[in-house]
């Protein structure tokens, strides 16, 4: 049978050293690879430990004339299978999407016939950028294939965020669609490499609560539910068993989700604790802080009186479930909506209500975020502020599930 080849393009990126990893993997699974470096990839790996590994010359420089002779970068981009991209640099990727071709590795992107995977890796900033980002989206409506980048800490100091090159495995798995001939087992990527939440639970609140005054008067917080049900969403495509715990939303209930509708913060709080145990809580909920002392069973008249309502505080369902013996959930997420000094409240607010992590946003009137479709977050930790720029609420539901499954996968990893 037909060996299954790949063309490995390697750029400059101190990930480099994990393809002397995938390449070793490929070609245990039988898979023939041939390198391409760029200049820049040369400075974190040699041209010889690749070569070595892959057991044939690394090719480097597109004026290489011996090279041109003997192979030609036309056959070159063209005798594999699939050509992988890794680790891909913003700089890569700008200039895939700028359609350059002015070294080997990029005249070969521009002149290969064959499926293209890109598996990024650089700097949480660079991967955010709106440049990167546009360019990501421009190679993904011309057809290229990502893998990652996945969330963690960097290599630099204190730096964490998206931009970690996804891991050989996950590489490997998002290769073998591609790969005709002998496919590699698939047992060398377990389900929840790909699914990071399967096995888990997540319990998520999302919407208002509505605290009734009389049969038809409430308080309530402004809030579509839209970020809490994109979270529980998310946390469901990741593979995890979700209980959406919500109040009173125009929106469906999602696909696949338990959904456990309330009315006021009373009924959310013994929702969230029949929900319990949970791996992750994410309480999203603009729960009403106050609630009138006494409700009245019939419409209260205008009288001509001031009418008066005593109010009285609604229990805290962040800080009770955060601050639970047994069943405190090993990761507590809380949101805090301020109007200014978001970063500051925030930090305050982690601390008094005894959150791992405040998703911190602001809702101040020009920043149309309530009832909107796009975001702007903060996440608090007790170690750092990562300052997300605005994308939209799916988006920031996905990266906050995928960080959190990468912190529990952590968190758990330490405790065994
Ligand atoms: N929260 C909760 N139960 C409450 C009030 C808030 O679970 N009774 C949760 C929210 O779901 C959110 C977080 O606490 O995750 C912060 O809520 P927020 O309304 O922003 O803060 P407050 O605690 O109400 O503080 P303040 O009104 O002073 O800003």
């Amino acid at each position: 049978m037909k060996q299954n080849r790949i063309l490995l393009i390697i750029g400059g990126g101190i990930a480099a050293y994990k393809c002397l990893d995938l390449v070793r993997r490929l070609r245990e699974q039988g898979v023939s690879v041939r390198a391409v470096m760029t200049r820049a990839a040369a400075e974190f790996v040699t041209p010889l430990s690749v070569g070595a590994l892959t057991n044939d010359r690394v090719f480097t420089d597109l004026f290489d004339l011996n090279d041109e002779r003997e192979i030609g970068h036309i056959y070159l981009s063209r005798e594999a299978d699939l050509v992988i991209v890794a680790p891909a640099t913003a700089d890569l990727l700008a200039k895939m999407a700028g359609g350059h071709a002015d070294d080997l590795a990029s005249t070969i992107l521009m002149a290969t016939d064959k499926p293209v995977l890109v598996a990024p890796a650089m700097n949480p900033r660079m991967w955010l950028h709106p440049a990167t980002q546009r360019n990501v989206k421009q190679l993904k409506n011309d057809g290229i294939h990502f893998v990652g980048p996945n969330v963690g800490e960097m290599a630099e100091r204190d730096e964490a965020g998206p931009g970690r090159l996804a891991e050989v495995p996950e590489i490997i798995a998002a290769a073998e669609p591609h790969l005709a001939n002998s496919p590699i087992a698939r047992s060398v990527t377990p389900l929840h490499a790909k699914r990071p939440l399967t096995g888990r639970h997540v319990l998520v609140t999302s919407g208002p609560t509505h605290e009734p005054i009389d049969p038809v008067r409430y308080i309530a917080n402004r809030s579509s539910g839209k970020q809490g049900h994109a979270i529980a969403q998310a946390a469901f495509a990741l593979g995890a068993r979700v209980t959406l715990v919500t109040g009173p939303v125009t929106l469906p209930d999602p696909e696949g989700i338990k959904t456990v509708h309330v009315e006021t913060a009373q009924q959310m709080l013994e929702a969230v604790r029949r929900g319990l145990p949970a791996d992750i809580t994410v309480f999203a909920a603009a729960v009403a802080d106050w609630r009138s002392a006494t409700t009245s069973r019939q419409k209260i008249k205008k009288t001509g009186d001031r009418p008066v309502i005593d109010l009285v505080e609604n229990p805290d369902i962040l800080a009770t479930v955060a601050n639970l013996e047994a069943e405190r959930p090993q990761h507590v997420i809380g949101f805090a909506a301020e109007t200014h000094d978001v970063i500051a409240y925030a930090k305050k607010k982690l601390l008094a209500k005894g959150a791992d992590w405040i998703v911190a946003n602001d809702v101040s009137s020009t920043t149309r975020v309530l009832g909107g479709d796009n975001n702007a977050v903060h996440v608090v930790t007790p170690e750092s502020v990562e300052s997300w720029p605005q994308m939209s609420k799916d988006e920031v539901a996905e990266r906050l599930m995928l960080r959190a499954a990468e912190h529990l996968r952590r968190t758990t990893a330490a405790a065994e």
